[in-house]
C-alpha cells in the first residue's frame, strides 16, 4: 500500500518527485477521451523507468498465444490493445544538456490532475547537472468535445541563465508493447510527411491492418507572444520530429504548444485517414488551447452536474469516488457500439484492453443511472453483434444447436483469453451477459430490447447452459462439472453454486422472455423462432426439467451454500491469520497452495446473493455472508464493493465503509501494489455501485426506483444523482434526513425505505 497521493476533493496531487513512485502515478495520472488515452508519461525525455502507454479504442493486434504444449481449444491469439505512436514527445535541450528528470535535480515537483476539468498538470523545478536552473509547467487534455485532437501547453522559464532552448516536438511510431509474446513490434509504417512546424505518420497494426494516423502542430510564445519559428525537421523510420530554437532570456516564460490529431480506420476509410487527421489537426490549432480548455471544463461541469457524487465530512471517500467516477467516464462514452471497457481501460496493458464479464457485472449498472439510455443499450448491443461468433466459440468445443458461450476475454468476439487453466472454465461469464439484458431492461423500461435483440442471446445461452450440465445417476440430479468460478483461485470444480445458479437463472427468465415476445410481437416471434430453429416444446420441456432437478452444493450444518463439492474439505482458516508479509498471497504463495487454500479470491457465493437478492431473506444474506466474507482475501479488484453493498444491506455500516473506503481507493492507496500496471477501471463501476447500491441502497422494484439510505458514521452527509427514466433524481442523505429532489419536469413514484410516494416535478421529498 502507498500513501503519496495528498487528499483534495477534485484533484488528485503527488508532491515531491521520486522516481519510486512515477510508474504508479503514470497509471493514476492517466487521460482519455473515450476515443484514445494515454499513461501520464512525461512530455521531455526520461530515463527512468517508464511504461509507455497510448491507446486507440478498438484497435488491437491478436498476439498469437504462447504456450508450452497445445491443446484443442486454446484461443489463437491473445488480443491486445497496442501502445500506438507516442505523440506526447517534446525533447528540452537546454544549452546543449538534455531536460530529463531522472538525471537532474528536481524541486517543487507537483503532478495534478484536474477531475473538475479534464486535464494534467505538471509543474517543477529542474537544476541541470551544468548548475542551469528551468521552471517548467505543462498542461495537457484530450479533448472530450473533439475527441479526435489534444494539446499540450509546455512552459519554461530560465531562471539563472540566459542561453538556448531547442524544443524537438516529435511523434514516435517505432513503440512496442512491453508484454509482446514474441518482443515484435506491431506496427507498419504506411507514410508520413513533416514540414515547418508540422508532422504526420500514419501506421498500420500488423495482421488486423488498422490504419493510424498520428499528427502534431506547435507554435511557440515568448512571455504569450508568438512567435515565428524556423523548424526543422528530422524524420527517421516510423519517427517525425521538428526542431525549434529559442535564445531564452532570464524570466521569460516560452510556451510550446502541441497540437495533436488521432485518426483511425476505424471511423474512416484507409485512404482518408490522413486527410482526416490534417482536418482534425487544423479544427484544434485553429481553436487553440484556450478555447480548447474551455470547451473541455464545459463538457466535464456537464458531466459532473449529472454524474457527480457529493460526500462531506471525509476528503478521503470524495477523493476517492470522485476519482473513479472520472476514470470511467474518461475510458467510455458510450457513443460507439464498437467500442467497450477493458479492465485496464487507458491506463496501462494488462488484460490486453479486452471486454470482459466485468462489463455486464459491473460498469453496466454505472452507465445505465449516469449516462444516456442508449449507453447502457449499446453495451448490450456489443455482445448482440457478437453472437454468431459465441455460437462458433461453443461450437469449437463441442456444443450444437445454436447454443451460445461468450468469450471470457474478447476483442471482435472470438475467445482470445491468454490464461487457459483459469478462464477457459469461467463460463459464468455467459450468466453475466444474460442477466445484463434483465438488468438493463428493468433499470430503462426498454422491453422491446427483447423483441429486438435481447430474446436471440438468451436462447442461445440457455442452450449452452442446457447442454453444459450433465444428469448424474447417483444424484438423480443434474450437476454443473468443470468449471471455474469468480473465484479464481480454484479452478476445475464441480457444482460451483455461483455458476449453477445464474444457469438456472437464465434458463428461467428466458422462458418469461420467450412468452414475452410471443403474446406482444407473434411476428417477430415466428422470426425468431425460424431464425434459431428453436424447438419449443423438446427445448423448454429440458430446461423445466433441469430446472426441477438442479443440485446446488448446499451445507446443512452451517445453513450457507457451499461454493463448490468439497469445499469444506479445505482447511477453514481465516483470511485474519495470515500474516501480513503474505499478503496478498498471489504475490507471496505458490499457485499450487493458493488452489488448495480455503481463501476466496473475490466475491463468489456472494456475488450471486448480490445478483438474486430477492430471492434470499436477510437472515440467509447475513449467514452465507459471515461464512464466506472472513476467507475472502479481496485480491481481485471486483470483491470489495459487492462486500460493501451486501454489508449495507445487513446493516453492517462500518464494514460497508470499510470495504467501499477499499475499492474507492484502491488504486490511490495502491492497495494490492500492482497500481503501476494500470488502474482497475472496471471495479470502479463496482465503488460507484458500492455507493449508490450500497449507501443509498437504491435497487429498481415493480418498474420503481427504491432507496434505503444509510450513512457512514464518519460522514456528515452525502448526496448522488441517477437518472431514472428521463427523469433526474437528486438523493441527499445526512444523520437524520432523506431529501430526493426531482430535477425534471415529469413526477416520479418511487419508494422509500418501504414507502410509496410520488414527488411532482422539481418537488423534494423530505423524509
Ligand atoms: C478477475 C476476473 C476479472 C478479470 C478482469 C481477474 O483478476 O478475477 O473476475 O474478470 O480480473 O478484471
Amino acid at each position: 500500500m502507498k500513501n503519496y497521493i495528498k487528499h483534495d476533493p477534485w484533484k488528485i496531487i503527488e508532491e515531491g518527485f521520486d522516481m519510486k513512485n512515477h510508474t504508479a502515478s503514470e497509471s493514476l495520472f492517466s487521460l482519455g477521451n473515450g476515443r484514445f488515452g494515454q499513461r501520464a508519461n512525461f512530455e521531455e525525455k526520461y530515463s527512468g523507468k517508464s511504461l509507455q502507454g497510448n491507446y486507440v479504442a478498438g484497435v488491437y493486434y491478436p498476439d498469437k498465444t504462447r504456450v508450452g504444449w497445445w491443446k484443442n481449444g486454446y484461443p489463437e491469439y491473445f488480443a491486445k490493445v497496442l501502445n500506438a505512436p507516442n505523440w506526447i514527445g517534446i525533447n528540452v535541450t537546454i544549452e546543449g544538456e538534455e531536460l530529463d528528470l531522472a538525471k537532474c535535480k528536481v524541486t517543487d515537483f507537483v503532478r495534478t490532475l484536474n477531475m473538475k476539468e479534464g486535464c494534467l498538470n505538471r509543474k517543477f523545478t529542474a537544476e541541470l547537472s551544468s548548475g542551469k536552473q528551468i521552471k517548467v509547467d505543462a498542461t495537457r487534455l484530450l479533448s472530450m468535445t473533439d475527441d479526435e485532437t489534444a494539446v499540450i501547453k509546455y512552459s519554461v522559464e530560465p531562471l539563472n541563465f540566459t542561453g538556448k532552448i531547442i524544443f524537438s516536438p516529435y511523434i514516435d511510431a517505432d513503440v512496442k508493447n512491453e508484454d509482446a509474446n514474441y518482443d515484435e513490434k506491431f506496427w507498419d509504417e504506411v507514410g508520413k510527411e513533416v514540414s515547418g512546424n508540422e508532422g504526420y505518420i500514419t501506421v498500420a497494426t500488423k495482421k488486423t491492418d488498422f490504419h493510424v494516423c498520428t499528427g502534431m502542430k506547435t507554435k511557440l510564445t515568448v512571455n504569450g507572444n508568438e512567435v515565428e519559428t524556423n523548424a526543422q525537421s528530422l524524420v527517421k523510420e516510423k519517427y517525425v520530429q521538428t526542431k525549434i530554437e529559442i535564445e531564452a532570456r532570464q524570466g521569460q516564460i516560452i510556451t510550446l504548444f502541441k497540437f495533436a490529431a488521432i485518426t483511425s480506420s476505424m471511423n474512416y476509410p484507409k485512404h482518408d485517414v490522413l486527410s482526416a487527421c490534417h482536418a482534425a489537426l487544423s479544427r484544434a490549432y485553429s481553436s487553440g488551447f484556450d478555447t480548447m480548455l474551455s470547451q473541455q471544463i464545459a463538457w466535464w461541469e456537464s458531466k459532473w452536474e449529472h454524474g457527480d457524487i457529493i460526500v462531506n465530512g471525509d476528503v478521503a471517500a470524495q477523493q476517492g469516488i470522485r476519482f473513479n467516477i472520472y476514470q470511467l467516464n474518461q475510458t467510455y462514452t458510450g457513443e460507439d457500439e464498437r467500442l467497450n471497457i477493458g479492465p485496464k481501460g487507458f491506463t496501462g496493458e494488462k488484460y490486453g484492453g479486452s471486454t470482459y464479464w466485468d462489463t455486464e457485472a459491473y460498469c453496466l449498472p454505472f452507465y445505465l443511472a449516469t449516462a444516456e439510455e442508449n449507453v447502457g443499450k449499446n453495451l448490450l448491443k456489443y455482445r448482440y453483434k457478437q453472437l454468431d461468433k459465441a455460437i462458433e466459440n461453443a461450437q469449437k468445443l463441442g456444443f450444437t444447436g445454436g447454443a451460445a458461450l461468450y468469450p471470457m476475454v474478447t476483442m471482435n468476439g472470438e475467445e482470445c483469453h491468454n490464461e487457459w487453466e483459469i478462464t477457459f472454465e469461467e463460463i459464468h461469464r455467459n450468466g453475466a451477459i444474460a442477466f445484463a439484458i434483465y438488468d438493463y431492461i428493468r433499470y430503462t423500461g426498454d422491453k422491446n430490447y427483447l423483441v429486438d435483440f435481447g430474446l436471440e442471446v438468451l436462447i442461445a445461452i440457455s442452450r449452452f447452459w442446457a447442454q453444459r450440465v450433465s444428469w448424474s445417476e447417483a444424484k438423480e440430479q443434474y450437476v454443473m462439472l468443470g468449471v471455474t468460478g469468480p473465484n479464481e483461485y480454484e479452478n476445475n470444480v464441480n457444482n460451483n453454486w455461483y455458476t449453477s445458479k445464474v444457469a438456472t437463472w437464465t434458463l428461467k427468465y428466458t422462458q418469461e422472455a420467450i412468452a414475452y415476445v410471443k403474446e406482444t410481437e407473434p411476428t417477430r416471434y415466428t422470426e425468431i423462432i425460424e431464425k434459431t430453429k428453436f424447438d419449443v416444446n423438446k427445448e423448454i420441456k429440458k430446461w423445466k426439467h433441469i430446472l426441477d432437478t438442479m443440485y446446488f452444493a448446499y451445507n446443512q450444518e452451517l445453513d450457507v451454500f457451499m461454493q463448490q463439492d468439497g469445499f469444506m474439505d479445505k482447511e477453514q482458516i481465516l483470511a485474519k491469520d495470515l500474516k501480513p508479509s503474505e499478503r496478498p498471497i498471489n504475490q507471496n504463495w505458490s499457485w499450487d497452495r493458493i488452489l488448495r487454500s480455503v481463501f476466496i479470491k473475490q466475491a463468489d457465493v456472494l456475488q450471486g446473493i448480490y445478483l438474486f437478492e430477492d430471492e434470499f431473506d436477510l437472515a440467509t444474506i447475513r449467514r452465507n455472508f459471515d461464512f464466506y466474507e472472513p476467507r475472502t482475501v479481496h485480491e481481485s479488484s471486483l470483491s470489495p464493493c459487492v462486500h460493501s453493498i451486501l454489508a449495507s444491506k445487513i446493516g453492517d455500516n462500518k464494514r460497508a465503509y470499510e470495504f467501499y473506503l477499499r475499492t474507492a481507493r484502491l488504486d490511490l492507496d495502491d492497495y494490492n501494489n500492482e497500481v503501476h500496471e494500470g488502474c482497475h477501471i472496471t471495479s470502479m463501476a463496482g465503488t460507484w455501485m458500492s455507493f449508490v447500491k450500497g449507501f443509498g441502497g437504491m435497487r429498481i422494484k415493480n418498474d420503481k426506483p427504491y432507496f434505503a439510505p444509510n450513512i457512514p458514521e464518519e460522514w456528515e452527509s452525502y448526496l448522488f444523482k441517477v437518472n431514472f427514466r428521463g427523469a433526474i433524481l437528486e438523493v441527499f442523505v445526512s444523520k437524520n434526513e432523506i431529501n430526493i429532489k426531482n430535477l425534471s419536469k415529469k413526477s416520479v413514484p418511487l419508494t422509500v425505505l418501504d414507502k410509496n410516494y410520488t414527488i411532482n416535478a422539481e418537488q423534494t421529498l423530505k423524509i
